[in-house]
């Protein structure tokens, strides 16, 4: 079992927040799509001889690609890769990329899975977050997607946009509910360097809300999503039962993964790397055979930090048993002394052999996750 990411960089707009790596789009991508066809082929035994169980179109914006190129990319993918039946194939939608064509076109091609980016279903926020939509085509693509007969739809959400009130939250996430979603994901806006909300701040046009704001609203968000049925997973994410993300699952519990375009990360449990950030040297690069990566190997600290990481962000939490088994007494005893305090604090429960955060340790899952890092 092993999870493979394809990176599409290009946006038409840019959004205020975002530092994921994404340059604008202009025309005609074929170069790009054969440059992503060159490296499935060259990286097709990194992953050994393990399956691909879930496949994840991510961005920027692969909804700007079009059914023709999408097919390309799988069908190369079916030729070099041995893929598992049922396997997840997760596509990233902007609202305004959706017609009833396009969405026939890619059920076609077995897309299986989509994630559409809502972000709000308010207009004041979508403009300040620079978003190419508004709700009313929000709300229409969605439509478009049931319609067009996907089950499996996620959408995202920003929460603690300055100027969001908490009854806007609030309405959000019931008119959000108020569809038959199988998963939401939820974030809370952060201000990213380089950004133009980080410019924004800096300037002072602009501020982060208050704490306790921020907890307030991540309160209503566990109460809405509990009551709508959905399982809080993972920090952002929730699912109604059977439909967690498979892919981002996998990455939460050490699966290998390979990641394919610029900026994408691979994973194969000893190393880690990540292809360069940058189109143009990428497609050079991969062209004339020259390296496009940096590779860290990971030493025994790397990686028992990584697993807390990604590990208490869960509903899973850390697994003792797996702690000893990889880190042997020495991070096994590590984790149990320090998370005796997180317990008497209510922060954090001890279910058999799992540790996992409270909804009040989850308010403060990043100061909690810093503390239990290995120096
Ligand atoms: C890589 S983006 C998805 C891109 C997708 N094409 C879209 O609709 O924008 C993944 C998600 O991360 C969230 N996100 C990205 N940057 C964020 C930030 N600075 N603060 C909070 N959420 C963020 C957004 O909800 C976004 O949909």
């Amino acid at each position: 079992m092993a999870g493979l990411y394809l990176h599409i960089p290009y946006c038409k707009k840019l959004c205020s927040y975002c530092d994921f790596y994404h340059i604008l789009y202009e025309g005609d991508k074929s170069d790009y799509i054969s440059a992503l066809c060159t490296e499935l082929e060259a990286r097709r035994d990194y992953l050994g001889n393990e399956k691909i169980s879930t496949i994840y179109i991510g961005g920027g914006t692969p909804s700007l690609l079009s059914v023709k190129q999408l097919e390309l990319i799988l069908g190369q993918i079916h030729n070099q890769y041995s893929i598992e039946e049922n396997c997840e194939i997760t596509i990233e939608m902007n609202p305004d990329d959706i017609t009833p064509d396009y969405l026939a076109g890619i059920k076609k091609i077995n897309i299986n899975r989509i994630s559409l980016g809502i972000q709000s279903w308010r207009d004041a926020d979508l403009k300040l977050l620079n978003r190419r939509h508004n709700s009313a085509q929000a709300e229409n693509a969605l439509r478009e997607t049931f319609k067009a007969g996907f089950e499996n739809i996620t959408i995202d959400l920003i929460y603690g946009i300055p100027g969001m009130s908490i009854n806007e939250w609030s309405s959000n996430l019931d008119f959000s509910f108020s569809f038959d979603i199988k998963h939401l994901s939820a974030y809370h806006l952060t201000f990213e360097k380089g950004t133009v909300f980080w410019k924004m701040l800096e300037k002072g046009s602009i501020k982060e809300i208050e704490e306790d704001e921020s907890t307030s609203f991540f309160n209503i968000l566990i109460e809405k999503s509990e009551n709508a049925g959905f399982i809080h997973y993972e920090i952002s994410n929730f699912g109604k039962p059977g439909f967690f993300s498979k892919h981002n699952s996998n990455y939460w519990k050490q699966v290998n993964y390979l990641g394919i375009g610029p900026s994408a990360h691979s994973f194969n449990g000893y190393s880690r790397q990540w292809n360069i950030s940058d189109v143009k040297a990428y497609i050079k690069s991969i062209n004339s055979g020259k390296p496009f990566f940096e590779k860290e190997e990971l030493d025994n600290r790397t990686r028992f930090n990584e697993y807390i990481m990604t590990s208490l962000r869960t509903m899973w939490g850390i697994d003792l048993d797996y702690v000893e088994k990889l880190f042997e007494k020495e991070g096994y005893d590590y984790v149990v002394n320090l998370s005796g305090k997180f317990k008497d604090y209510g922060l954090m429960k001890k279910e058999g052999k799992y540790l996992i955060l409270t909804n009040q340790g989850k308010l403060i899952s990043d100061n909690i996750i810093a503390e239990f890092m290995m120096p």
